[in-house]
């Protein structure tokens, strides 16, 4: 279960953060809500060895889309689709070993500039009611500040408290001058602001990977945050890898 990467202003990351003991991964949305069991087909939820864990999201039927700071060069990862909770396992889970994954050639561990990693898993999942794709965004497609978007995860809900349930928090898209103020390190190329500093919802940890929705197709991936989880934080601009996506995806085919 990992986490969002937990920056203040000026801190850098942690490499290896995602390491700590499960307990502080099993995490989701701060203050969001419980999502009915078909809502998010495309969540994928990102086993990292034996002890971290991340959100990702279904793009193909054998690819899923997480986080760049997700990896921690374990051998084995796997994803689940088609989980609500884990309370208990249910009919509708997929559970597929990653073949192979790509993280972004440019991602930086330091400030986590090109957070983006594909992951294509050893067989396609079967698509159904609980599991399905997500659209991707055109190359270069603009979003506007006030678009209403809402992310999902696994992660915190609160300071300290964890959920086994996806929980979804809605979050406006804001301008990038308040992820500027706020991390030294926004770039506005390959990052996206997101979350309005007035609404108590947020990312958090154990939310890293995640998709940021909009309008049906996934703009964002969640990348990095506030230690407290307060809003905005910071998605990795999906708009500005389609090329990067294609280019891969025609690799691994
Ligand atoms: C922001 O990212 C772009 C694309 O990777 C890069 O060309 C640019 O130098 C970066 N800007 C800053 C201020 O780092
Ligand atoms: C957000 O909610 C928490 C818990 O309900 C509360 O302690 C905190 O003060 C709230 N923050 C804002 C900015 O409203």
């Amino acid at each position: 279960m990992l986490l969002l990467l937990l920056l203040s202003t000026g801190v850098l990351p942690l490499a290896g953060q995602f390491l700590l003991p499960p307990s502080v991964f099993s995490a989701a949305v701060i203050r969001g809500e419980e999502t009915s069991p078909t809502s998010r087909p495309y969540m994928a939820y990102v086993q990292i060895g034996s002890t971290g864990s991340c959100g990702g999201f279904l793009i193909q039927e054998d690819v899923v889309l997480t986080a760049a700071h997700c990896n921690c060069n374990l051998d084995k990862m796997f994803v689940y689709l088609g989980v609500k909770d884990f309370i208990e396992p249910a009919h509708n889970w997929q559970r597929i070993q990653v073949r192979r994954w790509v993280q972004h050639p440019d991602f930086n561990n330091e400030n986590f500039d090109n957070d983006i990693m594909l992951l294509k898993l050893l067989k396609g999942a079967e698509l159904n009611d609980w599991v399905a794709t997500i659209r991707l965004p055109e190359a270069n497609q603009a979003i506007s500040p006030g678009t209403a978007c809402s992310t999902a995860g696994w992660g915190r809900t609160g300071a300290n408290t964890n959920t086994d349930r996806l929980q979804e928090a809605e979050q406006e898209v804001v301008s990038d001058s308040l992820c500027k103020e706020r991390f030294q390190y926004y770039n506005s190329t390959t990052m996206l602001c997101a979350g309005n500093p007035h609404v108590n919802k947020s990312a958090s940890q154990g939310d890293s990977g995640g998709p940021l929705v909009c309008d049906g197709v996934v703009q964002g991936i969640v990348s990095s945050g506030t230690l407290d989880g307060s809003p905005p934080s910071i998605y990795t601009r999906i708009s500005n890898f389609i090329p990067w996506i294609t280019e891969t995806l025609q690799k691994l085919s």
